[in-house]
Formats: structure tokens, sequence, C-alpha cells
């Protein structure tokens, strides 16, 4: 049985979660927002900086272990922004030559898949929706693959550059939910699908040119994009999971705490007789204990590295990662 300590750093978010034989022992974070404007990468790494301390000895408080109890250290490879991933590794490298462990290396996407285990979820269909990324993924042998994905931005980014236009600060998933809530009056925007590949571009740009026009109630709009984009969303994620067989869809990334998402995937899940799982919200963010929750399988299974050879994998996609936790 093994104790590990999980670092989250890519973005916005630094955690440290602590697992013990797949429990959460402790899962605690801080992130970076702002008023107005959106993510400054060098300014994001500056406040992980100046958390982590912090930050971790408020873990190990939480979970009633002491440092020397840690048997690795599993922190967030990529893909991410690099500053961000810099500052989690300095942090993971100090601490693991200080505890002199062996770190584990881990994929950011393939923990918001892994975490679903808590939910239940065995074999989902994952239709991950965060700020950089949105990803269609399923297990086939041997790798996580993409199904489908954004051609441009991520539906958080959109959501939140949507935000911005509006002068609503950062993160704007949450803002952008509660304004919707406000409205009925769908307004048509331009749905684009391709397979199971989504664009959300041409919708920002009509958004945009919709909020500079001033004829438009923020509220309207909120409501509108999102019966569009999550439309969107949902009829990829239906056709991927027609495509693989598989009766489970999973959710996960921090768009994937908005109600209205949620109802629109349970629906279409009741409709073709799968089951639908999504994790708790802290789980849905970035947070630390992901990382831990699959750097701990990982661990299990043989996979670390010695604290001199790890480096930052900022581009890592999904399907380069060899799943040989998974039978
Ligand atoms: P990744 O590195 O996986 O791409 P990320 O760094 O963007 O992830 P996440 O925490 O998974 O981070 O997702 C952030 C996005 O989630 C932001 O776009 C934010 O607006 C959105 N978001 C956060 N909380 C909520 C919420 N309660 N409702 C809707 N959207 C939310
Ligand atoms: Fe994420």
């Amino acid at each position: 049985m093994a104790i590990v300590l999980g670092i989250e750093s890519t973005a916005h978010t630094f955690g440290i979660g602590i697992v013990k034989d797949g429990k959460i022992l402790a899962n605690v974070k801080d992130s970076y927002t702002t008023e107005k404007g959106g993510i400054i990468p060098q300014e994001a790494a500056k406040h992980h900086e100046k958390v982590a301390d912090g930050i971790y000895l408020k873990a190990l408080e939480i979970a009633g272990i002491k440092e020397k109890e840690i048997n690795a250290i599993s922190f967030s490879q990529g893909p991410g922004l690099s500053p961000c991933l810099l500052a989690g590794l300095r942090f993971t490298k100090s601490l693991a030559a200080k505890l002199n462990v062996a770190v584990v290396g881990v994929n950011h996407c393939i923990a918001h898949l892994e975490i679903g285990r808590l939910t239940g979820a065995k074999d989902p269909v994952l239709l991950y929706c965060s700020g950089a990324n949105t990803q269609i993924i399923a297990y086939s042998s041997g790798k996580y693959r993409i199904f489908g994905e954004t051609l441009d931005l991520g539906v958080g980014n959109f959501i939140d550059t949507f935000a911005r236009y509006a002068g609503l600060g950062f993160p704007g998933g949450p803002k952008i939910g509660e304004m919707a809530g406000k409205s009925k009056n769908y307004i048509e925007l331009p749905y684009s699908i391709k397979g199971m590949d989504i664009a959300f571009s041409g919708m920002l740009t009509k958004l945009r040119q919709m909020i500079e026009s001033g004829k438009y109630k923020i509220e309207d709009l909120s409501f509108s994009l999102q019966e569009t984009a999550f439309a969107m969303l949902v009829e990829a994620a239906e056709r991927a999971l027609a495509h693989t067989g598989k009766k489970e869809l999973l959710l996960g990334g921090g768009v994937a705490c908005n109600k209205r998402l949620q109802e629109m995937c349970r629906i279409m899940c009741e409709e073709r007789g799968a089951k639908m799982f999504c994790p708790e919200n802290s789980l849905l963010v970035d947070n630390g204990a992901f990382i831990a929750f699959l750097g701990e399988i990982m661990f299990n299974c043989g996979i670390s590295e010695k604290v001199e050879n790890i480096d930052i994998r900022p581009r890592e996609r999904t399907d380069e990662v060899d799943v040989r936790w998974k039978k």
C-alpha cells in the first residue's frame, strides 16, 4: 500500500492531493484568478510558487500524515503552459530530492479520465471539457485514443473569452452559467461539427459582433451560447458512443461543472441506454488529487523515474501515452 502525493500546476491552479490505496486523504488547491482579462502564464506561475509551500503543509495536515510517510510523488507533466508546468517541476524536484522518493510523470488529460473510476465508470467515453482542452477520449488497444476534439479553441477558453468580451473576468464559466439561467430567449448561433470534431471560433466571432452591436442582452447571449455549444459537445459524444459501442459516458474538466451540460448529457445517455458518470466538482476542475490518484495506479504498476530524469511535456498528446497500467 502506497501513499502518493500529487502535484497539479498545468495552468491556473496549483493543487496538491494525497492518496492512499485509491482513497483521497487530502485535496488542497489555490487558483489564480483575475477580475478582468485572461490568464497570463508568467503571473500564474508566480502565483503557484507563492502558494506552494502553504498548500503542501495544509495537505499534510488534512491527510494526517508525516512527510516521511510519502512513498512517491506524481506531478502533472503536461499538456499545459510551460511557465506553470516549470513551477510544478521545480517544486516536485526539490520535494522528491528532500524525501528521497521516486517521481511519476502524469498526463493531465488522462488524470481527468482515470478519476472517473471513483464514480464507478469502468470503460467510459470521456467528454473532456476544460479550458484549454476539448476532447472525446476512449480506451482502445493500449492507448487512450482521441475520437474527436476541438479544431480551434477549448470550450472553456471559448466561454472565458466571451466572458472577457462581456467584461465579466476570469474564469467565465460559472458567471456565464449564472447569466444563462436568467434567460430562455434562444438566438440562433453558428453550429459547427464535423464528424466528432467541433469548432468554436465562428460562434465566438458572431458573439463578439453581437456584444459590440449593443443590441443584445448578455443573459440571452449566454443562454444561446450554452445551448448551442453544449449541443455540439453532446452530439460529438453520442457519435463516439455509437462508434465505439461503449455504454458509459464520463464527464471531465471544469466546464463539466455546468449543470445544463450535465443535464443534456444525461438526457442523451438515457435515450440511448447508456450510463452517465460525473465526478464531484472538486474533481472535475484541475486539482492535485486526481494527479495523485493516477500517480498511485502507475506507481503500483512499476512506472516511476528518478528525480534527475524528469522533465515537463507541455505538448504531450493523450494518445502518445503508453497505458501500461490498464488491463
Ligand atoms: P486543462 O489543463 O485540462 O485544459 P484547465 O486548466 O483549463 O484544464 P479546468 O479547471 O479543467 O482547467 O477547467 C477550467 C474551465 O472550467 C474554465 O474555462 C472555467 O471557466 C470553467 N469552469 C470552472 N468552474 C466552472 C463552473 N462551475 N461552471 C462552468 N464552467 C466552469
Ligand atoms: Fe484540467
